[in-house]
């Protein structure tokens, strides 16, 4: 296993994203078929998803490839690996194998791939600028990056809220200072300048919207709780007075967001994309 805490602390949480993950899939629908359309994926390519976690894009890009093609799941954590796995084996998807990879040190030869995806995972990198110098060296000439990362905190409060309400009832910042959150990188000039810097051209970022919609507040908050990473295993660490008083908390926090129709909250991924001259 590898002494990334980060990639360990996801490895913990990996069956909650397997409980979720046709949810994950629906989701991430328009942010995937988005990230399809500026990596140019077609037939024949060689792809590869890095931090796929359950493999929705890369899954997604499988469909694409054939004649000839084959996509590339990676992952850092080995759980979200034979999740992603066991999705392509389920589908039949004999042009998809799955791999162990950390985004700081692809194990990967150079000018590889026709493309490479990462979807809300570059951000959880250590070392952002030289994990994106990893995406362009794996690149073949011409072939294309689609990097989509979590824009401000403020415009996702379907996980902004959890964040600050957590660390109101911790009295602790979420997350702690110093550790690549889920926003670390939700400038879209600093993105540009990140992918600009890694030597790829053509660099554009584009907004997408990504609403998330709750039937219930039961029913997000169980599935954000399942879904959060390493906050995730923190709550569910919490004593059980603890747990119930920080619920109640989050009811209060997230009531403004509450329609006839359940919860509905704002979502905006940034979708950088570039190519390798
Ligand atoms: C928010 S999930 C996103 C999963 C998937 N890309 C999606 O959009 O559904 C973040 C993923 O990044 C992976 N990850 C975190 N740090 C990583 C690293 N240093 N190297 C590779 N994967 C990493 C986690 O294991 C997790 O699967």
């Amino acid at each position: 296993m590898s002494n990334n805490v980060m990639v360990q602390l996801w490895d913990g949480v990996a069956g909650s994203w397997d409980e979720h993950a046709d949810f994950v899939d629906e989701r991430g629908v328009e942010v995937t078929a988005r990230m399809l359309q500026v990596a140019g994926v077609g037939a024949g390519d060689r792809v590869l998803e890095l931090a796929c976690g359950p493999g929705s894009v890369g899954l997604a890009a499988a469909r694409l490839v054939t004649p000839g093609g084959e996509v590339v799941l990676s992952d850092g954590a080995p759980g979200m690996v034979a999740i992603a796995e066991q999705r392509a084996r389920a589908r039949g998807l004999d042009q998809v194998v799955a791999r162990v990879l950390e985004l700081e040190h692809l194990d990967e030869p150079d000018s590889g791939y026709d493309a490479v995806l990462c979807r809300e995972g570059l951000m959880f990198a250590a070392d952002h600028a030289g994990a994106t110098r990893e995406i362009a060296r794996v690149l073949r000439p011409g072939g294309r990056a689609a990097i989509a990362v979590w824009g401000p905190r403020e415009r996702n409060p379907w996980l902004g809220v959890v964040f600050d309400t957590v660390g109101e009832h911790l009295g602790v910042p979420v997350p702690p200072p110093g550790v690549h959150g889920p926003f670390a990188l939700d400038d879209a000039g600093g993105l540009a300048e990140l992918l600009t810097g890694a030597g790829l051209a053509d660099v554009a970022v584009q907004e997408v919207d990504a609403p998330y919609r709750a039937a219930t507040f039961e029913d997000w908050w169980t599935r954000t709780t399942a879904l959060a990473g390493p906050l995730g295993g923190m709550l569910a660490a919490l004593p059980e007075d603890s747990a119930r008083a920080l619920t109640q908390r989050m009811r209060e926090a997230v009531a403004p967001y509450a329609t006839e129709h359940g919860l509905a909250f704002g979502g905006v991924t940034l979708l950088g994309s570039g190519r390798r001259p």
